[in-house]
């Protein structure tokens, strides 16, 4: 790792930021560009990356847009940018931190992350030749969950080895609900936390460490594993070493898939997932070192989605994955997208002078379709949609994907081809309806068209391909970083309420006064929802 360059200077601002975007005369050329741009159905753009198909086809694209995207890259560094994230170099520079979750994946890592690989492997190893565990309680929020989460409904959605439950939440209802059914005497609890400081996580670790000592477990840290940046805290805690797994500082949260956090998804479905994402995510990462502009997966959707955002002034992207098991890809990608791009003060610490990071939201197909697809195609605002699906199936009813297919390549034909007035007219006047009825009606029924989007397919999900695309996302979130100026790897607004959360925590359990500095309403709700101080 380059940890040892100079990033700082003696005051502590980083060497050289990156101008603001609205001082680059590459990013006027961009927009100008993209102004002028127009999706263009007669275009077929599909660029194969690590069995990955993007087919970018229903975006605004140009000769000239290309072009001005080079020079907007280079005037970025792109080049030696990529460069330092890739080989682990200082990236964040408000936490002065690597953010090398490449390194995880990589085949021939650094020994450090190979050593604890194998420690991991030999674990799990053991676990399942001694057959032990029949239940696994993982604990743990936001990139501490919700990969483990994807992998395991992804790959374990006909049903796991191992029965899993997720607690995230700190509302007591999810602890509850997470211990609820399982044999403390045969449960693992794993406590994933690259902190080891997060609330959620450490108070459901309690009452789950508190559980299995009501039940009489003889040792009961030896069925709790923590996986975690910070060891000597989670050994303070109790947990035995043999039971720590290493995770390293320069790991984003939102990265930590990557790690020993993906523990729970071995012992539930198998370590092969973890290895086949591994290589799939490896393959990615490649292409996205070497690939040409141009046939850049990631690189790509990070320009349409800049355009987007950006220069059409689409405030959201929404994600549509045409496959049950990949529900919670959804979470998945609003955490990596919306903590990494939420942002609009660029590094050097001024306003970027364009909008940034959209929304993201979704919901597996053909469920969207019939719960908010109806906005998408007549709304106000509408939003670029990124669909996704795998060509084949797993199941033995191929006449279902085939449906499942068309209705996935439908609603992407209806948003961008749209459907005239005249169009709905003939439709309208077809079917009998009397000229003044039909006029009326084809008003109601025209579609604007004209919405971009990108149809992402998969062969088959497989652990490879699941992989290859959180990568193909992850190095589209880091260019669209890049390109804003921002840094894509703090979450300075995240650290802040949980700042508050804490003062306010104190406050609902103490007699104090109300700490003066509480806005009216704030004051009034902890006065009322703490009830009668019995001064204990
Ligand atoms: O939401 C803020 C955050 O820091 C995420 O980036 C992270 O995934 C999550 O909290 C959990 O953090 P930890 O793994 O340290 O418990």
């Amino acid at each position: 790792m380059k940890q040892n360059i100079e990033t700082e200077t003696a005051a502590g601002r980083p060497v050289a930021p990156p101008p603001s975007l609205s001082t680059l005369p590459e990013w006027a050329h961009f927009e100008q560009a993209a102004r002028a741009a127009r999706i263009d159905p007669s275009r077929l753009c599909v660029i194969n990356a690590a069995g990955i198909n993007l087919d970018t086809s229903g975006q605004h694209a140009s000769e000239a847009l290309q072009e001005a995207a080079a020079d907007l890259l280079a005037a970025r560094n792109f080049n030696a940018a990529r460069e330092q994230l890739l080989s682990g170099g200082v990236v964040n520079p408000t936490e002065n931190r690597a953010a090398w979750h490449t390194a995880l994946r990589a085949p021939a890592t650094v020994p450090e992350v190979a050593a604890e690989r194998q420690r991991l492997i030999e674990f799990i190893h053991t676990a399942d030749s001694e057959r032990r565990w029949r239940n696994i309680v993982h604990i743990g929020i936001g990139g501490s969950d919700w990969g483990v989460r994807l992998a395991v409904a992804a790959f374990g959605y006909a049903g796991t080895w191992r029965r899993v439950h997720f607690v995230a939440n700190i509302d007591g209802h999810a602890i509850q609900g997470g211990l609820s059914g399982f044999d403390p005497h045969d449960t693992l609890v794993v406590m994933a936390s690259k902190s080891f400081t997060t609330a959620e996580t450490l108070e459901n670790g309690r009452r789950a460490l508190e559980w299995l000592q009501a039940a009489g477990v003889a040792d009961p840290y030896k069925q709790m594993i923590a996986i975690t940046a910070r060891p000597e805290a989670a050994r303070e805690w109790g947990i035995p070493d043999a039971h720590i797994f290493k995770i390293w500082d320069w790991v984003g949260g939102r990265f930590s898939l990557w790690s020993a956090v993906s523990l729970t998804t071995a012992l539930a479905v198998s370590a092969d997932v973890i290895a086949g994402m591994q290589a799939g995510a490896a393959a990615m990462d490649k292409h996205f070192a070497e690939a040409p502009i141009a046939e850049n997966a990631p690189v790509q959707m990070a320009l349409s989605g800049i355009v987007n955002r950006s220069v059409l002034g689409y405030g959201s992207l929404n994600i549509a994955p045409y496959d049950f098991r990949l529900a919670n890809l959804v979470p998945y990608i609003q955490q990596l997208e919306m903590e990494s791009l939420g942002k609009s003060v660029d590094i050097a610490g001024d306003r970027v002078s364009v909008p940034t990071g959209p929304a993201v939201w979704g919901m597996p197909g053909t469920d969207a379709q019939h719960t908010f697809f109806q906005w998408l195609h007549q709304g106000s605002d509408g939003a670029p949609v990124d669909f996704i699906v795998c060509a084949q199936a797993d199941h033995g009813w191929p006449h279902h994907h085939r449906i499942l297919m068309a209705h996935c390549l439908a609603q992407r034909q209806a948003l961008l081809r749209g459907k005239s007035y005249d169009e709905a007219l003939q439709e309208c006047l077809a079917d009998g309806m009397p000229l003044e009825r039909a006029q009326w009606l084809a008003r109601h029924r025209l579609h604007g068209g004209g919405r971009p989007s990108n149809l992402i397919i998969l062969q088959r999900l497989s652990p490879y391909t699941l992989g290859a695309l959180l990568a193909l996302y992850e190095h589209k979130v880091f260019v669209q970083g890049l390109v804003w100026g921002i840094n894509p790897f703090d979450q300075w607004g995240v650290e802040y309420g949980k700042v508050l959360a804490k003062g306010l925590t104190r406050m609902l359990e103490s007699c104090d006064p109300v700490d003066p500095g509480y806005d009216a309403s704030t004051a009034y709700w902890v006065e009322r929802l703490r009830g009668p101080c019995t001064g204990t």
